[in-house]
């Protein structure tokens, strides 16, 4: 623990436009880079319930890979709906390590 944030991963572990699962103080955590930059969401895709992880970043979105619902990075909301929002957690990404704020 570090203010509220917690090791999640190493930098190497997360790879540009790819998604990294994590446990995170029991929580299921997407991770994703895009632009060198560090997201997190949560990992559970609001259609269907399935990993979210297991998706890509495309045009600043993580894409679902099971029916392609896609959400902003930035925010988590869906790209269709914006009232449909997942989670999403501050990082901070320091000495080759990720830590990923859940307030706990
Ligand atoms: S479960 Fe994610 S798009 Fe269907």
């Amino acid at each position: 623990m570090n203010n509220g944030f917690t090791e999640a991963a190493s930098s190497t572990e997360v790879k540009e436009g790819r998604g990294r699962a994590v446990m995170v103080n029991g929580q299921k955590i997407a991770l994703f880079r895009h632009e060198g930059n560090v997201f997190a969401l949560r990992d559970s895709c609001p259609h269907q319930g399935a990993p979210l992880s297991d998706g890509y970043v495309e045009n600043g979105c993580a894409v679902c890979v099971y029916h392609e619902w896609r959400f902003h990075l930035k925010d988590g909301a869906f790209d269709h709906n914006e009232l449909i929002k997942l989670p999403v957690y501050p990082i901070k990404e320091e000495n080759g390590k990720i830590f990923v704020g859940t307030n706990e």
